[in-house]
């Protein structure tokens, strides 16, 4: 999908299909009101014969109006004016663009980012416009033999903002918008792609290619035996049962001009996760291809910062390994030294995740980190306390999580904070190893996230468990592309804060 943004009135657009907003009991929208001056009040009398109301979701396309250029007008119900906030405003640009679609148009012109949302700019609103559409038009046909659906979409938005000024105002919104966008893809993409296709030697391969693609972004990948060298054994511990070698990527993205300590983010990339010896049930088993989650969000966020240039220091860790059942693979009660020197009594092989993400994080150590945040498809616990809707947050440092909270609200990709109290450390005691990876059955993502603290003590470090918001089960089931948008605005926020 092609976005631009252009300033001018409504009534003068030369477009397939012109989208403007109805407010709740047919109120009309300053764009509205251009048009049904222009047309003689062709739309007073259509909006009086009661064919839409202006309740979110509504719509209804005209064509031929007379007095405009435009070849349709669609109208979007927005609701009541003075109530717009965040969510509203995504229904209703996610309305708008299933009805563009609809159409046949192969370009429209909307109008929708001139809604007054309230607490957000017009930056804001063109920054969200087409985060929303490119999260609404996504499709995966990469295994599919038509490779695209059949109706011919729509490929072209021009967004109208109502000056000169503004329009070069919000340029660089577009643009963080559009890159932001080709980040979420990328890790959707991987999300998707089915594990037989998308190994730990995939994900290294991929990463090199992104480092290909930008000059800013330096790509390592470190093989098993370099693992042994840097005695990743707990991380090894769970490769050790599959056919696929581990693989672990490193990106480095220089944004800053000076030497700053870097924002580190790490992503668990389980390519499948069938529980190891400590097998999963079979039901919806074929959903642990997303397991890697965490770690396509690392390809996804270096991606944007790059297509960006944020002015920071980034580095992204992602440990990427299968776990699968085999003759040599860990046993429940193996007991491994981690790279920290802690060693870990591994009661439950399906608890496979920390055991990577322990390694990852003692090796972050090394990039001098000035925070260090992980990913990861964590716990089956975060989705039962949290569900869908929020991504859980815990954090060693209440500063750094507030600034995720925050960044969370503003990109319409929440997270919520756990407590990360000592209390909870106990659970997790063995009488064999220094700790066991598995705290029972209490509070299952806060003693996961007590098990990663303890490789963590030596810098500010947050936890993402993304169980619940990486992707969406069931028929449909599809990469969400989460939580990016969240770690990209983090990120932003921390580029304007040092200016
Ligand atoms: N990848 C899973 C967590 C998961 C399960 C994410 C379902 C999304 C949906 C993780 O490796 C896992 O198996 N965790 C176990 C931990 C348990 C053994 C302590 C879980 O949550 O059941
Ligand atoms: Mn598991
Ligand atoms: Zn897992």
């Amino acid at each position: 999908m092609e976005f631009s943004i252009k300033s001018g009135s409504p009534e003068k657009q030369r477009t397939a299909c012109l989208v403007i907003g109805i407010n709740e009991k047919r109120k009309l929208t300053a764009a509205a009101k251009a048009v049904d001056e222009a047309s003689k009040k062709r739309l007073s009398n259509v909006l009086s014969k009661g064919d839409i109301d202006g309740k979110i979701g509504q719509s209804l396309l005209l064509r031929e109006v007379p007095g405009i250029p435009a070849q349709r007008l669609l109208l979007i119900g927005c609701g009541r004016e003075k109530e717009l906030d965040d969510k509203k405003y995504r229904k209703i640009i996610e309305a708008s663009i299933k009805q563009i679609n609809s159409t046949g148009a192969a370009e429209a012109v909307s109008f929708l980012p001139d809604l007054n949302v309230k607490d957000r700019d017009i930056e804001w609103k063109i920054r969200q416009a087409v985060q929303f559409i490119n999260h609404a038009i996504y499709e995966f046909r990469d295994f599919k033999s038509e490779k695209r659906s059949s109706k011919k979409p729509v490929r072209k938005i021009t967004f109208i903002v109502p000056s000169r000024l503004e329009q070069s105002q919000c340029k660089p919104a577009l643009d963080q918008g559009i890159a932001l966008g080709k980040g979420v893809k990328i890790t959707r993409d991987l999300g998707n792609r089915p594990a037989n296709a998308c190994t730990p030697t995939y994900l290294a391969e991929q990463a090199v290619q992104l480092g290909k693609s930008f000059k800013s972004v330096k790509v390592k990948i470190i093989d098993e035996e370099e693992m042994q060298k840097l005695a990743m054994n707990s991380l090894l511990s769970v490769s050790q049962g599959s056919a696929q070698p581990a693989k672990l990527i490193t990106f480095e993205y220089k944004g800053a001009k000076s030497d700053g300590k870097p924002v580190v983010i790490v992503g668990k990339g389980v390519t499948f996760d069938t529980g190891g010896i400590s097998i999963k049930p079979s039901a919806a088993m074929d959903e642990m291809k997303f397991d890697m989650c965490g770690g396509a969000s690392v390809f996804g966020v270096v991606a944007a910062v790059a297509e960006m240039g944020l002015a920071i220091n980034l580095v992204g860790v992602v440990p990427a390994t299968e776990n699968m059942p085999s003759s040599t693979a860990t046993k429940p009660g193996d007991v491994f030294t981690s790279m920290s020197g802690q060693t870990i009594e591994v009661l439950n092989t399906d608890a496979e995740g920390r055991l990577i993400l322990c390694d990852a994080l003692t090796y972050c150590a090394r990039f001098n980190p000035a925070v260090v945040i992980d990913v990861a498809t964590l716990t089956g616990a975060c989705v039962i306390a949290l569900g869908k809707h929020a991504t859980g947050l815990l954090s060693n440092h209440d500063p750094l999580a507030e600034d995720l909270l925050h960044a969370g609200e503003i990109a319409g990709d929440r997270a919520w904070q756990l407590p990360l109290w000592a209390e909870y450390e106990k659970q997790l005691d063995s009488p064999f190893a220094d700790v066991a990876n598995i705290g029972g059955r209490e509070a299952g993502t806060i003693t996961a996230a007590c098990f990663l603290s303890k490789f963590t003590r030596k810098y500010q470090w947050a936890h993402l468990d993304i169980a619940g918001t990486a992707w969406v089960s069931g028929k449909n089931k599809c990469a969400t592309g989460r939580p990016v948008p969240l770690l990209v605005q983090y990120l932003m926020n921390k580029c304007e804060e040092q200016k």
